[in-house]
């Protein structure tokens, strides 16, 4: 049992017809914890983020959240919008930017997201929308500058580096404040330079920002450096727990894995 867990996954099971994606997963994540969930493709490691975030519904078990320590929600039958409100925040497997948009449009529909005047009141520009929208900005110019992008504001989402999309990606999910982040395989497809920046992206967001980080990732040397602690998913279920260096010794880990260990490439899509 974790003193101070933020998260608590409880035999949770979760099928679609036939196809069982999650077999009774449960793990915990403790408050300022850095934990990675791996595991081969279709191991159930983004259905496991959907029901984290109210896109799956699972047919049996319990997800606590705890946005602080004395506060405790059950995450399963809410919808995305509400679960981002209590303090999740996400990215997905494949980007889901506003390609059209610029960078600081982007990050600043996150930053919005948290505001208390709706479309209205922005329509009647009233007194406390103007200052909401001041605050906004200087909100959406720190987090680009914190993800390393304050000169690109203006350009093009979709005409931006790939490594710098997957960075913004995490902007605009920081501009929601959340309390625990969801990175579904944010290194994938980015060149080693660009997986360096991330991994040092991922520290900063959880020292400085004292966010609660959940990873998936394929790439196990980003996993192995930047996590306090790795969960073992394979064929929905959790096949082992424990520091990085304990999971890369486990022999369930390492038959689960063999023959792809050293692949650094992911597939899929989610
Ligand atoms: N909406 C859905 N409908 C039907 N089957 C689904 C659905 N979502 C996931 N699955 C199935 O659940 C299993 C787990 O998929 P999931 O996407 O969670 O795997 P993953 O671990 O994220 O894999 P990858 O590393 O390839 O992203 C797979 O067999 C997948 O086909
Ligand atoms: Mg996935």
């Amino acid at each position: 049992m974790v003193a101070d867990a933020i998260v608590s996954v409880e035999d949770v099971h979760l099928r679609f017809g036939g196809v069982v994606s999650l077999a009774g997963v449960s793990l915990t994540q403790e408050r300022g914890e850095i934990l990675s969930v791996i595991g081969p493709n279709g191991a159930g490691k983004t259905s496991l983020f959907n029901c984290l975030t109210g896109v799956y519904h699972p047919q049996m078990g319990r997800i606590i959240f705890r946005p602080t320590p004395e506060h405790e929600v059950s995450l399963i039958g809410r919808k995305p919008h509400r679960v981002n409100r209590i303090g999740i925040a996400r990215t997905f497997q494949t980007s889901r930017l506003f390609n059209a948009l610029t960078a600081f449009e982007n990050v600043k529909i996150g930053v919005e997201s948290r505001q208390r005047t709706g479309p209205i009141g922005a329509m009647l520009h009233l007194p406390r929308t103007m200052r909401e929208e001041k605050e906004s900005d200087t909100r959406t110019v720190e987090l680009l500058d914190f993800v390393g992008l304050r000169r690109r504001g203006d350009e093009i989402a979709s005409g931006l580096p790939y490594g710098d999309q997957r960075r913004l990606e995490i902007a605009r999910a920081l501009g929601t404040e959340p309390k625990l982040l969801l990175l579904d395989e944010p290194a994938a497809g980015t060149n080693p330079s660009e997986k360096l920046a991330l991994e040092q992206l991922i520290r900063r967001v959880n020292r400085e920002l004292g966010v609660s980080v959940l990873l998936i990732e394929h790439d196990m040397r980003l996993v192995m450096s930047v996590a306090d602690r790795v969960t073992v998913l394979n064929f929905g279920q959790v096949i082992a727990s424990g520091t990085p260096g304990e999971v890369q010794r486990n022999p369930a880990v390492v038959e689960a894995y063999l023959g792809r260990v050293e692949t650094e490439e992911s597939g899929g899509e989610g």
